[in-house]
């Protein structure tokens, strides 16, 4: 993003991946969410203006930060050292654990990872949720590779989840909070990763990784933080 010609004010464009609500999903055609509402706010408290938002799947964002196709991933994205080894992150704005999901009332009732064993599991490709699914199940022997289901989207998950094709899934607790509320999934365990959300920015992008960390903590210090999550959770 170049400098606008009328102000000092340097353009930026955020990317994310909807599907995983409520931080972002697509209502009535309308991009929406969390994240949608907090980078909003954080941008209005730099001197960076948001031209827009492009929506694209949840492993193809660090690739489109990369190739300068987006200036910001805001998509609930785990600061992890993995990622930290491409990208940066602004500080951190949301805290989550990891949970696994069901069917409502299935015969499928785990209440840990070890109950996971020959099952088949799901999760949403690149995510951390992903990575558990790698570690902690098939690394372990519990399942198989051919066991696991990668999804683009979680949405797709789920719907498998309803229809009695999948197991389990393995999704960040607050989406899964989300999907339990409005589908016929329900939360089996929830276990602690400790994980923190933040903004992605390219390596290089020093001013604006800055930017967004003071953004945030003036949003966390005035009333709008505390809105925008009324907003979007039952809190
Ligand atoms: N927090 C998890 C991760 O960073 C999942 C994020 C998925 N986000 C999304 N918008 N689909 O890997």
């Amino acid at each position: 993003a170049d400098d606008d010609a009328d102000d000092d004010s340097q353009e930026i464009v955020a990317g994310t991946a909807p599907g995983f609500e409520p931080f972002e999903m697509v209502i009535d055609g309308e991009l929406v969410g969390f994240d949608i509402d907090l980078l909003e706010a954080v941008v209005e408290e730099t001197d960076y203006e948001l031209a827009g938002w492009e929506e694209l799947e949840f492993d193809g964002l660090i690739p489109a930060l990369e190739n300068e196709n987006i200036d910001v991933i805001a998509a609930a994205m785990t600061i992890t050292d993995e990622r930290e080894e491409t990208i940066s992150f602004s500080d951190s704005y949301y805290s989550a654990d990891q949970s696994v999901l069901v069917q409502s009332g299935g015969d499928v009732q785990p209440d840990d990872l070890e109950d996971l064993e020959g099952l088949n599991v799901g999760a949403q490709s690149g995510t951390t949720g992903e990575g558990i699914v790698q570690d902690e199940l098939i690394d372990e022997g519990l399942i198989d590779e051919g066991d696991y289901d990668s999804y683009d989207n979680y949405v797709l998950a789920v719907e498998e989840l309803e229809r009695g094709t999948l197991d389990a899934i393995i999704i960040d607790e607050p989406v899964a909070e989300s999907f339990a509320a409005d589908r016929e999934v329900e939360i089996a365990f929830t276990f602690e990763t400790g994980e923190e959300y933040g903004f992605g920015v390219r390596q290089d992008d020093d001013d604006l990784q800055a930017a967004l960390s003071e953004g945030i903590e003036a949003v966390e210090e005035s009333s709008e933080y505390d809105e925008i999550t009324q907003e979007w959770f039952d809190e």
